[in-house]
């Protein structure tokens, strides 16, 4: 008898300047994520992987790169996504983006949300350039997000915001969103193959299988 587990969600502080803002709300929200209770939270950060800018070249069966690996595995568990990003430029850091690139099926299938934070947008624009990269994988990118505007005015000296109240109430929408479309979309990974795939799925998901799902898995794994 299969059992089912929680959904992995992987929160993802994507810049990795020194003295970045980013794990103040990605902190604050993982810590949310967990009181909602619908997910096992893995806070990943993306300064902890020495990701190479250089991409993979031609050959599919060139080995990846170690910190590549190491972090595929790890996005390759989790069900659903919430990327917690700055807004440089209008946009996303290039660090986000050398993570997304690297990656593929360990995104695909998967509901993705967004944490922003900026001067007045809250880095508004940060999320709508997100939604259009992860229209590719194909990823669910959910309605529901959270932009932080004016962002030093959010969080008090120890890193917590200073209406946590305020700010529960968008991240119990985003949560309670994304905990509808993450177990769906696991048993649609497990039982329907999506149309003209063309790409191996990574999944690593936490729900026990039978043998007899094993077998019938439509889709191998990377990992
Ligand atoms: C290269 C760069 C470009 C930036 N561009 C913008 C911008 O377009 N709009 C904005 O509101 N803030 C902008 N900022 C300010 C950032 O929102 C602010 O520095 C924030 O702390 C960055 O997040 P981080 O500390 O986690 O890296 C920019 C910061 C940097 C470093």
């Amino acid at each position: 008898m299969s059992t089912t587990k929680k959904p992995t969600l992987g929160v993802i502080i994507g810049s990795i300047r020194p003295e970045r803002f980013g794990p103040t709300p990605a902190k604050w929200f993982a810590a949310e994520a967990e009181r909602h209770g619908a997910f096992e939270v893995d806070l990943v950060d993306l300064a902890d992987y020495q990701l190479p800018m250089e991409l993979a070249g031609n050959d599919p069966n060139a080995a990846l790169p170690a910190e590549v690996a190491r972090l595929g595995q790890r996005l390759a568990k989790a069900g659903a996504f919430v990327l917690v990003t700055p807004v440089y430029n209008r946009s996303y850091p290039a660090a986000l983006k050398t993570a997304i690139d690297w990656f593929y099926g360990e995104w695909a299938l998967r509901p993705v949300s967004f944490v922003s934070y900026g001067g007045i947008t809250g880095g508004l624009t940060s999320v709508e350039h997100l939604r259009g990269v992860f229209a590719e994988f194909p990823a669910v990118t959910i309605k529901n997000f959270i932009a932080l505007a004016n962002y030093w005015r959010v969080f008090d000296h120890d890193g917590w915001p200073v209406n946590t109240e305020g700010l529960r109430v968008p991240a119990a929408a985003l949560l309670d969103e994304l905990a509808w479309w993450a177990p769906m979309l696991r048993e649609a990974r497990r039982s329907r193959p999506y149309p003209r795939l063309d790409f191996a799925l990574a999944t690593n998901d936490s729900r026990a299988v039978s043998p007899t799902e094993l077998v019938s898995c439509a889709f191998s794994s990377l990992h």
